[in-house]
């Protein structure tokens, strides 16, 4: 049931259109009569028809008798039915932590719930939303809502009283089970990963929300509670509001990949509150994110800690502008999205809006020169904007406003970093945030990249470093510079492997990654099995598709692992990141 208010007298005459899917089977339209006027409470059925739009959706066409006036409030009731749709997904027992029960979740972001309902898809609307779930015994439905009530008949009422746009609007229905980790927090998981889920954030949300609303202002979502997902969620995290979906990965047992909670906390204000009110801006959703997270974590971890996190950023920027081009058109802040260049707005997720836009905010931040002052900038720009979707320029004029004497110097226009060059120009960002005080942590991890790297290899140098103290993000740091330098000399990455077992041995995701782009890069037979066990264990599309890019690039053995594990996983793996896999094994047809 869509209620809509008529924003003014419109030439596109008495039709309404709506994203949708052809995944979704709408039976019939109609519109209702005003709410305690006279009419047929089943209202009045409206021609509708649904038309080919674009690779991701259809158009709906509902006719109207008339064409609605400035102010005129509609109401639409819409019965159809979800099928296999992207946003949609279905899973069976098997595709879960406990092999037991079904699950089903969706996943709008970006344009992927036209499949779950049909809306206005695009981020520029906002809108409250309600929902009653009915579900079979045994089963809970949560959903990103600020409040929800449990009905007789497994049947739940949620409602969330923010606008928010249509993206973030999510549902999970599966055997889950929660746990307090929080005042205002929760973990949702199954009930076998729930003691885990527990552990490994209890007591430590809470400091992020402080710190966050200290930063940025109030937390306008009541809760924040955080959903652990089968294992094939494509995401790291995704910020679904009052309630953060995140990859099971997480489950390191040691939080040392809190970030990515910190990160999806911060979208709480960038983002969920201020929204890119187009997906060409992107980075206004995620630049601004970044930089959020950085600060929420220096405040709470310090800087040189902080430094390191980001080094490993700037790392992944480096990768995808040296795998894709730095002149790749997608690689500027501000993206054209028409046919030609990039038509489905879920190819702009890559690391230019997150790292290249944290460096134009890091920049802003460097023209006002003072960290406290670029807070409370910050903390304005949320308040100005909040419950709005904005562009850029929005934002950068807000900033020129903001700061007057910034204005009156000209700084949009400082030959190199004009602000309309960090928009429009593909390319390595101008300016980059100064990151020295990770050195601290970095320098040891790149001196040990260099020994490695060495024709004839300095053991007792090697063996002087004790690398079990490390954090998890110098072992990545480390893991990074030695990938970057591979191929290694012969047998030295069969030597590394050996020596330190808590890399090439490792649980955590992040350490996987890297050790098994390590392993494909130099050729290391003997663990090929690793890359394969990996890209089985899980499903997130920022592991799988680098692994699968390398195994395409490498040699026939490696061409035949990417072909032998695509065809065993496939079924498992989201539509979009099957899709994404396809192109790069050149098994797409071509849109
Ligand atoms: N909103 C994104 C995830 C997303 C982006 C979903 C584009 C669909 C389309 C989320 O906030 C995110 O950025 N997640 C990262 C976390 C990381 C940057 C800490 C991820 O999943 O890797
Ligand atoms: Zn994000």
């Amino acid at each position: 049931r869509l209620e809509l208010r008529c924003e003014r007298d419109g030439a596109d005459g008495a039709e309404l259109r709506l994203d949708a899917h052809p995944s979704l089977a709408v039976s019939r339209a109609a519109l209702l009569p005003p709410p305690g006027g006279p009419g047929d409470a089943a209202g009045r059925a409206l021609p509708v028809e649904s038309r080919p739009f674009a690779s991701y959706g259809s158009a709906l066409h509902i006719a109207l008798p008339q064409a609605p006036r400035a102010g005129q409030l509609l109401t639409l009731l819409i019965d159809y039915e979800a099928g296999e749709g992207p946003g949609v997904c279905w899973l069976s027992p098997e595709q879960t932590a406990g092999k037991q029960k079904p699950y089903m979740y969706t996943q709008g972001q970006a344009v992927l719930n036209r499949s779950f309902f049909p809306c206005f898809d695009t981020p520029s609307v906002k809108f409250t939303y309600s929902a009653t779930v009915k579900v079979p015994e045994g089963f809970t439905a949560v959903m990103s809502a600020t409040s929800w009530e449990k009905q007789k008949d497994n049947t739940f009422v949620f409602k969330m009283s923010q606008p928010i746009p249509s993206y973030l609007i999510a549902l999970v229905v599966g055997d889950i089970v929660s746990a307090d980790v929080g005042p205002r927090s929760r973990v949702w998981a199954e009930p076998c990963l729930i003691e885990a889920a527990k552990k490994e954030y209890d007591g430590v949300i809470e400091e992020f929300l402080v710190v966050g609303e200290k930063l940025f202002g109030p937390y306008v979502w009541g809760r924040y509670d955080i959903l652990f997902m089968p294992p094939s969620f494509p995401f790291g995290g995704m910020e679904n509001p009052c309630l953060t979906f995140v990859t099971p990965c997480l489950l390191a047992g040691d939080r040392s990949l809190v970030d990515v909670i910190i990160h999806e906390i911060s979208h709480s204000w960038f983002g969920n509150l201020v929204t890119n009110a187009t997906w060409g801006e992107f980075w206004l959703n995620e630049g601004f994110t970044m930089y959020a997270q950085r600060r929420i974590s220096t405040e709470v971890y310090g800087l040189p800690y902080t430094c390191l996190e980001a080094a490993t950023g700037r790392a992944l920027l480096r990768q995808h502008m040296d795998a894709t081009g730095e002149d790749h058109p997608l690689n500027k802040l501000r993206v054209v999205i028409e046919p030609g260049l990039c038509v489905n707005p879920d190819d702009t997720y890559n690391e230019t809006p997150y790292e290249k836009g944290y460096c134009f905010v890091s920049y802003l931040a460097h023209l006002v020169g003072n960290q406290s002052k670029f807070d409370a900038f910050l903390q304005a720009y949320v308040n100005r904007f909040k419950f709005q979707s904005i562009t850029a320029d929005d934002t950068l004029g807000f900033f020129l406003e903001y700061f007057p004497e910034l204005k009156e110097k000209g700084v949009d226009s400082i030959p190199g970093f004009e602000f309309d060059r960090w928009l429009n120009t593909p390319g390595w960002p101008p300016y980059l945030p100064d990151l020295s005080l990770g050195q601290q942590l970095m320098r040891p991890a790149e001196e040990l990249a260099e020994l490695w790297a060495a024709d004839s290899l300095n053991m007792e140098a090697i063996e002087a470093v004790d690398i079990m103290g490390w954090r998890t993000y110098q072992l990545v740091y480390f893991l990074d510079q030695v990938l970057q330098k591979s191929p290694l000399p012969e047998g030295n990455v069969k030597r590394l492997s050996k020596m330190y077992p808590k890399i090439s041995k490792a649980q955590n995701a992040e350490l996987r990654l890297r050790w098994c782009q390590i392993v494909l890069k130099n050729n290391l037979e003997a663990e090929y099995n690793k890359v394969k066990d990996f890209l089985h264990s899980q499903g997130k599309q920022k592991y799988t598709l680098p692994l699968y890019r390398a195994m395409w690039g490498g040699s026939e053995a490696t061409r035949a692992l990417a072909m032998e594990t695509f065809s065993a996983t496939a079924p498992q793996l989201h539509v979009n990141v099957q899709n994404y896999v396809k192109k790069i094994l050149g098994l797409a047809a071509a849109e």
